[in-house]
């Protein structure tokens, strides 16, 4: 980790973005990542809430996401209604949560805890605004293995209770969120079939 830069997103690295989110996320509906364009908004639009991982000049992660009301007796959504235009034009900066809309960690980079510092960054984010918490769609690659066997809720339930251990649910877990549910339809995605969990981080530090 010493060698590594922590800062907020500027337009300048977009196209490094992009490449990154299509090489990290390959399963997936391109249409439906973050596009250049839509990498540029978030510099504009929110970049404190956008966080890069630096290696010299090399992009090695990326975690961003947007403030947002969210109503969690109408909790089922899909990835795009949630973050409108170039995929944070829902951004309010006064909404009550921060979104998580993305988090990206290159390969040759993992398990040195820049995921987890992306976290503390977030949280602490959270908590200078006085939000609530952290919601997010929480990607679950290793569900692909199970889905014959099992449906998307069981399969979290089993995560969650350490029975299964899934690359991003668990560390997700370890990092203090909970599951509240499964989201349909949440990402074109043939690995996961578009199944997500429904992850929650309550901010302690919140008050009304
Ligand atoms: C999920 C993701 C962002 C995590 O990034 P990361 O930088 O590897 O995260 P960390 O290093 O903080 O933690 C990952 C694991 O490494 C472990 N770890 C951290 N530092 C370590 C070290 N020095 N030595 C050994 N293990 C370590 C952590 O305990 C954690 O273990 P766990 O899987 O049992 O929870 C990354 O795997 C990723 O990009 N995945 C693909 C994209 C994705 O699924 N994104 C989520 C969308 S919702």
């Amino acid at each position: 980790m010493t060698d590594l830069r922590f800062q907020t997103l500027t337009t300048e690295w977009a196209p490094a973005c992009r490449r990154l989110e299509l090489s990290i996320f390959e399963h997936a509906n391109p249409d439906e990542l973050i596009a250049e364009d839509d990498f540029r908004a978030y510099a504009r639009v929110f970049p404190e809430g956008f966080f890069l991982c630096l290696d010299g000049d090399q992009l090695v992660g990326q975690a961003g996401g947007i403030f947002l009301d969210f109503d969690f007796d109408h909790p089922q959504h899909t990835i795009v209604e949630i973050t409108g235009e170039n995929q944070c034009g829902n951004h309010d900066p006064d909404g009550d949560w921060y979104y998580g809309t993305d988090i990206a960690v290159s390969p040759d980079y993992r398990r040195q805890g820049i995921g987890r510092k992306f976290y503390e960054l977030r949280k602490d984010l959270a908590i200078r605004h006085n939000k609530r918490g952290i919601i997010a769609g929480g990607h679950m690659p290793d569900f692909v293995n199970h889905k014959a066997d099992m449906s998307a809720a069981d399969y979290v339930d089993r995560v969650a209770s350490g029975e299964l251990y899934d690359a991003t649910l668990t560390f997700q877990l370890e990092n203090g969120f909970a599951i509240r549910g499964v989201l349909e339809n949440y990402i074109e995605d043939e690995a996961t079939d578009g199944w997500s969990a429904l992850i929650v981080w309550d901010n302690p530090e919140h008050s009304t």
